[in-house]
């Protein structure tokens, strides 16, 4: 059988770009091959940037307002489709996870709280229909409310994926990507069993605070710690450390997950009111935030898991801090930490090719959440499917 060939699209809560990778698939689950053809990075026009970054912040937007920004969302996710087909035979599926502007989990210890309010909501702008249009190529979009109403998180979406694309044979393994947010799939060795024993969960902080550090004391003129090098010249201030990581969200048992609504500007602000008690240079503030986001992760491990992974691969921009990583190093002690580059799947667009996995399965029918990671009432297809019937 000919392989699909796939166009996945994604943007995190990092608001970075929009991550673009085309994808030959075949297979469904142990046999599920996919291969890389080419994979890109496009910037958001500053202006679009600055817009969903405002209403991530809680900024007011008007409905009319609301409607322009999915459509420019949409117009730019198809401008990263076409672009990235160019010298490629064409793609007849596309898989967009659009942009995440707000994300509320369930609401899973309130007592007697009426349907409608016990369950979770998110919303990613990008309209899928539009994309679709513009495109010419069957999209599918909103994946994550399938999961939402039956009862679970909408995320991490990406555990099954990894589960057929990184488990081993012998090695239980944790697959950690590090975008604006963090988020785990604990992957156990493949023997009996070992799919239902699959765990996942949003860790806490990726970049996000990190980035908000950098944006600050550079006044804008940099968004983001080129390899961490930056908070590599601090120190970790570790009672500051610990302060932050006895707040509710990291003592919360998974499944569980969260956002820029919590790890935001606010939070931020807080972290900065701190470390200006204790009189912090921005690298030792720096040093501090990637402390924070290195312990959160490893404090999750090891309060979480049934046992500790063998190895720990990182994807997503966050792999490619060079501090954070030694950080996690040496948090892990003997527990080797890769990146999925290092087993051949790319780190970059690992979250991109897993949409256009999910938009592959959705298309076979096969559903694409486990219910252990985002603590949904069973497996469903995820995602829309906007046919193009227009070509
Ligand atoms: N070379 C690098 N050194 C340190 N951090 C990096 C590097 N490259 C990317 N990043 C970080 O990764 C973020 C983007 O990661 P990404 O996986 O795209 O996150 P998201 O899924 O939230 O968009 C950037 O905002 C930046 O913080
Ligand atoms: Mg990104």
């Amino acid at each position: 059988m000919h392989p699909t060939r796939v166009i996945g699209l994604m943007s995190g809560t990092s608001v970075d770009g929009i991550d673009a990778a085309l994808v030959e698939i075949c297979g469904t689950d142990l046999d599920l091959k996919i291969e890389l053809v080419a994979g890109e990075t496009y910037s958001y026009p500053a202006e679009l940037q600055e817009k969903i970054l405002a209403i991530c912040a809680g900024a007011a937007i008007s409905m009319a307002e609301l409607a322009e920004l999915d459509d420019a969302i949409a117009l730019a996710f198809s401008q990263a489709a076409q672009n990235i087909q160019i010298g490629h035979p064409p793609a007849t599926l596309i898989g967009s996870h659009g942009q995440t502007v707000y994300h509320r989990p369930p609401q899973t210890n309130g007592e007697k709280t009426s349907l409608h309010l016990s369950l979770g909501y998110s919303l990613q702008l990008g309209r899928g229909d539009l994309i679709s249009r513009l495109t010419g190529i069957t999209t599918i979009s909103n994946f994550r409310i399938a999961d939402i109403a039956a009862g679970g998180h909408g995320a991490p979406l990406v555990p099954r994926v990894d589960a057929y694309l990184l488990s081993h044979p012998q090695e239980g393994r944790c697959i950690q990507n590090i975008g604006g947010i963090g988020n785990v799939a604990y992957i156990p060795a493949r023997c009996d069993n070992w799919l239902s024993q699959i765990l996942g969960w949003d860790t806490g902080p990726g970049n996000s605070l990190l980035d908000l550090a950098v944006q600050h004391f550079t006044d804008g003129a940099k968004s983001y710690d080129e390899n961490g090098t930056w908070a590599a010249s601090g120190t970790p201030y570790q009672p500051l450390v610990e302060k932050w990581l006895s707040q509710d969200y990291f003592h919360l048992p998974p499944p569980k997950s969260t956002g820029r609504e919590l790890f935001g500007v606010t939070y931020f602000n807080n972290c900065l009111q701190d470390a200006q008690v204790y009189q912090l240079s921005p690298a030792d503030v720096l040093a501090t935030i990637t402390e924070l986001t290195a312990a959160s992760i490893v404090h999750s491990y090891r309060t979480f898991l049934p046992q500790m992974p063998q190895r720990v691969l990182l994807c997503g921009g966050g792999s490619r801090n060079l501090y954070l990583k030694h950080r996690l190093e040496l948090l892990l002690a003997s527990i080797p930490v890769l990146t999925t580059d290092d087993v051949g799947l790319s780190a970059a667009f690992k979250e991109a090719i897993a949409f256009a996995v999910l938009a592959y399965w959705r298309q076979l029918g096969i559903p694409g959440n486990l219910p252990a990671a985002t603590g949904a009432e069973q497996e469903v297809l995820l995602g829309e499917v906007h046919s193009n019937n227009t070509a």
